[in-house]
Parts: C-alpha cells; structure tokens; sequence
C-alpha cells in the first residue's frame, strides 16, 4: 500500500528519536513492498522560531490531509520565556484539537526484560501487566477558559466537559474492553467535581448496551495508588484529559521507563496522531542517547490504527522484543550486564531485526 505520513520532529531529542522510527518504517516498507511517503514538518519551538507560532495552519491542514501524522515532542527551556498563548505546548494541543483525535489510547505492559528497571515489588508485577489507559484529548481543563487577574495574583482554569465527549470517548473504551479482557474502569472524581458526575453518568448510561463488560467507577486519588499496589487488576481504564495525563506517566514507572512508552491519538475516522508519552528531554538532546523504543512502538501502533497493517505493526514489537532479549539497552533502561547503546544505535538494531 502507499501511505502519506507527516513527521513533526519537534524540538530537543524530538528529531533524534523520530528519525529512529521513521528508519524501522522505511524498513518495513522494504521489507512488505509498501511505499510510504514522509512529509517533515514544524511544530512546537521549531515552529516558533522558523513562523513565529507554535502549530501554523499549513502545517494543520498537511496533517489533516496525510494518512498518519507521527510526532516527537514540544517544548523546553529556550521558549520558556514566550507567551502562554504562544507556547510549544500549545502547538501541540492545537494539533489534537485540530485533527479531531479525542481518543488518546497509552497502552502500559512490562516487557519482563525490563522487570528490573520497575520501582515495584516483585510480587506486584508477578502477575501480567496489560494495560489500556485510554485518555480523552481535546476536552477538560485542557481547553477551557482561562483567566488571570490584572494584578497577577488570581488564576482561574475551567474544567469542562459534554455528554457528548465523554460518551463517544467511553464508548471506545468498551469496545476496546470487548476485544480485550471485558474489564472497564472509570477514573473519576465524582465525589467532588460536576464534570466527574456528568462523565459517570453518561458512563453508567452506556454500560447498558455492553452487559459482558465489567465496569467499576474509581476516584482518581485511590486510582494513582491502586496503579501501583496492584497494577494486574486494570484491563481498560477510561480518563478525562488532565487525570490521563498524571495516570499514564505513572504508569510509565511500571513499564521502567517513560522512554518506552508510546501512544495513538484517534478521532472518528482512521488518521491519528502518533508520539511517545514523553517530553523533549533537554538534558539529554543531542547526545544520542535518548530511548528511541516509545517512538518506534508508536510507529507500530500508526500501522495497526492508520493503516490497517496488523502484521507490520506485530514485526516492530516483536524487534523491539528481540532487541531488548539480546541485552541491548539504552540509559534510561539499562542495567548490570546489559550492552549499552545510544538512539542512533538503537534504531538501527530495531531496524535490522525487521
Ligand atoms: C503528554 C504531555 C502533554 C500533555 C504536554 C506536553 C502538553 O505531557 O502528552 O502527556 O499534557 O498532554
Ligand atoms: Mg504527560
């Protein structure tokens, strides 16, 4: 098949990592007799220093058009002194909103090569790790009004949310949950805020039409904790934006390493938004040392959920897997009697086991 694909490096360790992905995609393309184009793009502080704007509207309307859109990460200290409204950050919420992916799926399983590198017990992670935490985007305290006094010293955020966004949100989870283990369990804070209370009631009105699935309503405060005392216990988990976001990094202690993590961001139709959960590393940018593994299994999940190719995506996990069984590790990951290896190095090894 032939594929468009936008790239959004990004800014920091961005283009590091997602020239890693987009070499084991080439490689798949080789390998399956695919063609896909790439399209490289501005976004976050990259774009504010070539447009002056975090997310121009040329850049919206390429990846409206393109069949996936892969990104890197947004932001870092060099644009900490620009405008609120004009920050990477924002660049990068504007995308989500504009290409309509609400659904933001952050799967968290332990690859038991890295069991060590988990802060957790041994006992809590003997039992399978597997799961979804599916997280709305474009709505909540993300995108509602803000304000801020004259003098400086008031600030107000305005969570909000419809029937509407939670139900076409939940209704992915449980659909998710009838493919998977049939388990759904609703973050929420319904004992304190109306937006919770909307979210479990329309959740509630919903579970009707999948009676096979198990559903249990949880506080967000007794979710965090529950994570990590007995992590084996969730199959789906369905959040608003601003709980998805603290829940799903501390998943990605459980996994071992944030830089492992990727995720999908989809809408009503088959384009989605691609990118690791993490941020752009400063620290670390251009070094090539980042992890580049969260990008690449990103890249998986845009075959899988973009393109339809089930077996294509199960290739790159399965090198990711191999990769990782062979001991090679980047910093992030590594341990005792590991061969360490950087981004560039990384990548390549991924992409020879395609
Ligand atoms: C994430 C990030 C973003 C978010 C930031 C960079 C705006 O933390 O994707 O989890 O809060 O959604
Ligand atoms: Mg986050």
């Amino acid at each position: 098949m032939h594929a468009n694909i936008v790239t959004l490096p990004g800014d920091y360790i961005g283009p590091e990592i997602v020239a890693q992905a987009v070499k084991v995609l080439e490689k798949v393309a080789e390998k399956y007799g695919h063609t896909f184009s790439f399209e490289e793009c501005a976004l976050g502080g990259a774009s504010i220093d070539a447009c002056g704007v975090p997310l121009t509207d040329e850049t919206l309307a390429k990846c409206n058009a393109a069949d996936a859109v892969l990104m890197g990460s947004v932001g870092g200290p060099k644009w900490d002194g620009v405008e609120a409204s004009r920050r990477p950050e924002k660049g990068l919420l504007a995308l989500r909103k504009g290409m309509q992916v609400f659904a933001n799926l952050r799967p968290c399983t332990i690859h038991p090569q890295l069991a060590g590198a988990c802060p957790l017990r041994p006992d809590i992670i003997a039992q399978p790790i597997d799961i979804m935490i599916l997280r709305e985007l474009t709505g909540d305290i993300y995108f509602g009004k803000r304000w801020r006094s004259e003098d400086r010293t008031a600030a107000t955020d305005e969570m909000a949310y419809s029937e509407m966004e939670v139900e076409r949100l939940a209704r992915i989870g449980f659909e998710m949950a009838m493919k998977r283990r049939k388990k759904l369990c609703s973050v929420d804070k319904a004992n304190v805020l109306e937006c919770s209370r909307l979210w479990r009631e329309t959740v509630a009105k919903l579970a009707k039409e999948y009676p096979e699935v198990e559903v249990t309503y949880m506080y967000v405060d007794n979710a965090a904790m529950q994570l990590i005392l007995r992590p084996s216990q969730f199959d789906v988990m369905i959040t608003g934006n601003l709980f998805g976001d603290i829940l799903s990094d501390e998943s990605a202690a459980i996994a071992g390493s944030l830089g492992m993590m990727p995720s999908a961001s989809l809408g009503a139709g088959t384009r989605g938004l691609y990118e690791p959960i993490h941020g752009s590393a400063p620290d670390i940018a251009g070094r090539d040392i980042a992890n580049p593994l969260g990008t690449i299994l990103s890249g998986a999940l845009l075959l899988r959920h973009s393109l339809g190719l089930e077996k294509e995506a199960a290739a790159i996990e399965a090198a990711v897997t191999q990769v990782l069984d062979e001991g090679y590790r980047t910093g992030d990951i590594w341990s005792e009697g590991c061969t360490r290896v950087g981004c560039t190095q990384m990548g390549d090894l991924v992409a020879a086991r395609i």
